[in-house]
């Protein structure tokens, strides 16, 4: 039992319990969980497109299965979070009519070109392993569906960035023109991965409410500094040098400085002006257009079956 005055909302988020479909929560609390798990799904399904690119042109068989694993898991990953986002009341369908007509985003990263094998792996290395330092927090999200959603994402995830580093391992230990690929897609990769952690904490509308609802639990540019200070050692590992000159260890902080983040490409990304936003919702566009014939057959099967169970 709760103590009594206080909502069983509030005495859920002061004891860091769980909060459950069923349980009454405020207005805003359920619209920005909508909104975060809605573009969180839009992004898994948004970032196929990059890495699916390259699956007919992958060098090798072994590197075929593996993106087609990993592209194929992030499918799975958006219809968990589709599936989490359906406990708050909204509909599938106007989440993606949301995301077709712009009134809904997905991540700025994947407005990025991948233009050559390398990217892929620079994709499953840098923007994966961001992907885990900011989803693994959510695994303790004070939303039930939103945490358990991510325990499973997490596990996959590490998969990803474990390919991608291994890819991009073998390419700068390859030949000259293998290592100055690997090093070319890092040098592009680099400063949007740090752009998906989102804006400064200063200028951050949602972070005060997300963090006092136990929604976010480390803020936008702890996250950021987090994953610099993984990605440094892990890059003089791969013998590649971070296109960030202002790159300095800090003995006293116990991180790595780095250099000033253009914001404004942040923006300028999230407002549709990135180089492929247009080619990524033309095809999801297209996509969904072109499987509607599926889904009808699948009502309209799953009807029948309805109707057969019932004879
Ligand atoms: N791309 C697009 N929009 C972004 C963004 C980015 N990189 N960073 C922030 N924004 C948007 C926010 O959505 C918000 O806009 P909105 O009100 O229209 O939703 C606005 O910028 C202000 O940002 P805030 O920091 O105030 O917003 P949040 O508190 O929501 O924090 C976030 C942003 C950290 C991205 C948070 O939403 C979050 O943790 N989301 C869940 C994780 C997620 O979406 N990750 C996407 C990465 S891709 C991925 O995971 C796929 C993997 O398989 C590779």
């Amino acid at each position: 039992g709760y103590p009594r005055g206080v909502s069983t909302f509030e005495a859920l988020i002061a004891a860091q319990d769980r909060v459950e479909p069923r349980d009454e929560m405020p207005g805003d609390y359920r619209a920005t969980l909508v909104r975060q798990i809605a573009q969180h799904a839009h992004s898994e399904i948004i970032g196929m497109q990059p890495e699916g690119d390259w699956i007919t042109r992958a060098p090798s068989l072994r590197r075929k299965a593996i993106l087609l694993a990993k592209v194929q898991d992030e499918a799975g990953h958006g219809l968990y979070l589709y599936a989490a986002a359906e406990t708050l009341g909204v509909d599938r369908d106007d989440l993606l009519e949301a995301l077709h007509t712009g009134r809904q985003k997905y991540s700025s990263i994947f407005n990025y070109p991948s233009l050559t094998w390398a990217d892929v792996a620079a994709i499953g290395w840098l923007v994966d392993g961001a992907a885990i330092v900011n989803q693994v927090p959510l695994g303790r999200c004070s939303y039930g569906p939103y945490a358990r959603a991510m325990v499973r994402i997490c596990k996959e995830e590490s998969f990803h960035q474990r390919q991608g580093f291994e890819s991009l391992l073998t390419m700068s230990r390859g030949t000259p023109a293998q290592h100055a690929m690997a090093q070319d897609a890092v040098d592009r990769w680099w400063w949007p991965s740090l752009m998906m952690f989102g804006p400064p904490d200063a200028e951050s509308p949602h972070s005060a409410r997300s963090t006092a609802w136990g929604i976010k639990r480390f803020s936008n540019d702890t996250l950021r500094q987090r994953f610099v200070d993984l990605a440094v050692p892990q890059a003089e590992a791969l013998g590649l040098t971070l296109p960030d000159p202002d790159l300095r260890w800090d003995e006293e902080r116990g991180s790595w400085d780095f250099g000033t983040i253009d914001f404004t490409e942040l923006r300028e990304v999230v407002s549709g002006n990135g180089p492929c936003n247009e080619v990524r919702i033309g095809r999801r566009v297209a996509a969904h257009e072109d499987g509607a014939w599926v889904r009808e057959a699948a009502a309209a099967y799953a009807a029948k079956q309805g109707t057969r169970g019932a004879a």
